[in-house]
């Protein structure tokens, strides 16, 4: 992007779109301590004082992903380290010249690797980003025919500077995968579920990591970093540097809502198949970021996603006369091969989304 003259109008926002100039800094979104099981392999223990601890943290993930879809964890186990690794490399590789980055670009048949030309909802965002996947290759759908149940393997791209970038990057991955994996033994229980409930998705996940790199931006007023949308996985995992641009739409008023950066924490939200699953006792909260025309940002979002073959839909233990499902079944691979594709192909409609499989009350 460091190659724009004037500012291009593909990058510009609606009116009503566009950020305000003094957004509210967010105070509600929950601030969780996971000191009670980052010493664990797993939630399950065996001293009381260890229970109750555990029961407390479960009502606290529970009302969190009720209320706001948006929290955040600190004490979770992963070392600063860590991250302080993976976001050098992360620096060191956008630093370089677009050619160089350039050498390891995702395109149709390569769709994991960087790319600087995304759009929201049809408008250009103003970032970079680096995709690679938690499985390597990962297993997907090979086409969005329903009929069709061929499949294919996204396998990653490793750009040969700055040294390390795989390993530290792979390394990272073990880490908040584990992280996550147990955020979703707490989001089991808070349902009356079985911890390990969700395990059984995950066997040939299709997450992905993303290395997002915003740039500072001349027209911080009509552009966005990232246009309002929700993600459309089963949970995300992000690590934000100390500048700051997240904002989350406030349920009550529709306000948009800046999520402060606190060091070392990590930022949690709902995704859409969290929602389906839960027949919308947890809802995805709609988000975007706003860049600024001084300072560059960096953020790593892990999204967790399940096999491509997964039918989503509400669970049968969330369902009963009451309860009736809010959704209809869709098969995860379709739904993201589509989502994948549209990134090539400017859309003129409403990309597929999960209100499509609404039930009409
Ligand atoms: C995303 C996203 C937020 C951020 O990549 O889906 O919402 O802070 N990123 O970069
Ligand atoms: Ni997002």
């Amino acid at each position: 992007m460091g190659d724009l003259g004037e500012f291009d109008s593909s990058f510009i926002q609606a009116l009503e779109h566009r950020p305000k100039p003094n957004a509210t800094e967010a105070q509600g979104i929950p601030l969780i301590d996971l000191s009670p099981i980052s010493c664990h392999e797993d939630v399950e223990t065996n001293s009381e004082t260890d229970a109750a601890s555990i029961e407390e943290l479960v009502k606290q993930v529970g009302s969190a992903c009720k209320n706001w879809g948006f929290f955040q964890v600190i004490n979770h186990g992963v070392p600063l380290d860590r991250r302080q690794r993976i976001e050098a490399v992360a620096r060191e590789f956008f630093a370089q010249s677009l050619e160089e980055k350039r050498r390891v670009k995702r395109d149709e048949v390569k769709i994991m690797g960087y790319y600087d030309r995304e759009h929201t909802k049809n408008v250009r965002d103003w970032k970079e980003v680096f995709d690679f996947g938690v499985e390597d290759p990962t297993l997907v759908a090979a086409s969005t025919d329903p009929d069709d149940d061929s499949v294919a393997y996204w396998t990653n791209q490793w750009p040969e500077y700055p040294p390390k970038f795989r390993e530290t990057c792979e390394e990272y991955t073990r880490d908040v995968g584990k992280l996550i994996m147990k955020l979703m033994e707490l989001i089991a229980l808070s349902l009356g579920l079985q911890a390990k409930r969700f395990h059984e998705y995950f066997k040939d996940q299709t997450s992905t990591i993303r290395l997002n790199y915003y740039p500072p931006c001349p027209s911080p007023e009509l552009a966005l970093g990232v246009g309002r949308h929700r993600d459309n996985g089963v949970l995300t995992v992000l690590a934000q540097d100390e500048v700051g641009g997240l904002q989350v739409k406030r349920r009550t008023d529709g306000e948009w809502i800046g999520v402060k950066p606190t060091p070392g924490a990590f930022i949690i939200n709902v995704g859409d198949i969290m929602q389906v699953w839960t027949n919308e006792a947890y809802r995805s909260a709609e988000h975007r970021v706003v860049v600024n025309s001084v300072k560059e940002r960096l953020s790593i979002p892990f999204f967790l996603n399940p096999a491509h073959y997964t039918e989503v839909k509400p669970l049968e233990e969330l369902i009963d006369e009451e309860h009736p499902p809010k959704y209809g079944p869709y098969v995860w691979g379709k739904f993201q091969v589509i989502r994948k594709r549209s990134n090539f192909i400017k859309l003129n409609v409403d990309n597929i989304q999960i209100d499509d499989f609404r039930i009409a009350p």
